[in-house]
């Protein structure tokens, strides 16, 4: 099913690091996904990745996207790092502030009634969620090895049978970029509990068994 012209627009407008056949990707899951459970995402940014997914919830109308972020930017988007954007700097906050760019993205998309932004660093919002089960999680937050694991051991356990964990900035070799996404994905297929379904560009995605 293809994606309504106007989300699209706006997914490929959006600033944030995913490719287009990535979103494409995480759009056809959470059409699946979404219809068991509510999905989860993990690294907002400035809701490029949670348009294409907020997008499959609207499609099948029945859970909705949670995403969480703590909105000030991942240790490489700061001030002086390799991904900082001025753009994104707020002098009132003293920082990187994603959050209207997430807002104005999911509005322009006619996104709001599918998507719940939840700002919160997202192993502390774990620690406060109930178990409901997730028919997909998409983990794109911090990536150092703490953090990834962190949010693997926080959420992974919610995935329903059946249900999907995608992973992002995944690179077998160290030349492409940092390694904590990929261990992560070796960890996670070493436990049984996971099918590995392949992947598209660094998005790796898991099916639980
Ligand atoms: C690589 S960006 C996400 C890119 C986004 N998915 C896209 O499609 O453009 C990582 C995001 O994770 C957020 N983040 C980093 N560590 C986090 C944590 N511990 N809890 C919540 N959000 C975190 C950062 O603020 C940043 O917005």
């Amino acid at each position: 099913m293809p994606v309504r012209e106007q989300a699209r627009r706006v997914a490929e407008e959006a600033k944030g690091f995913l490719a287009v056949a990535e979103g494409m990707r995480l759009y056809e899951l959470s059409l699946e996904g979404s219809a068991w459970a509510p999905c989860l995402e993990i690294g907002s940014y400035c809701g490029k990745s949670t348009v294409y997914l907020g997008e499959g919830c609207r499609e099948t109308g029945r859970h909705p996207l949670f995403t969480v972020d703590h909105h000030r930017g991942s240790e490489e988007q700061q001030p002086g790092q390799a991904y900082f954007d001025p753009a994104l700097y707020s002098a009132e906050l003293g920082g990187t502030n994603t959050l209207p760019w997430l807002l104005r993205n999911l509005r322009r998309a006619g996104l709001e009634d599918w998507v719940i932004p939840i700002i919160s660093e997202s192993t502390r919002l774990g620690r406060f969620w109930s178990p409901g089960g997730l028919g997909l999680l998409f983990i794109d937050g911090g990536h150092s090895e703490e953090d990834v694991l962190g949010d693997y051991r926080t959420w992974a356990h919610q995935v329903i049978r059946g249900g999907y964990l995608c992973v992002h900035d995944v690179f077998p070799d160290p030349r492409d970029g940092g390694q904590a996404p990929y261990h992560l994905v070796l960890h996670a297929r070493s436990t049984g509990a996971w099918e590995y379904l392949g992947a598209e560009e660094s998005l790796v995605v898991l099916r639980r068994r």
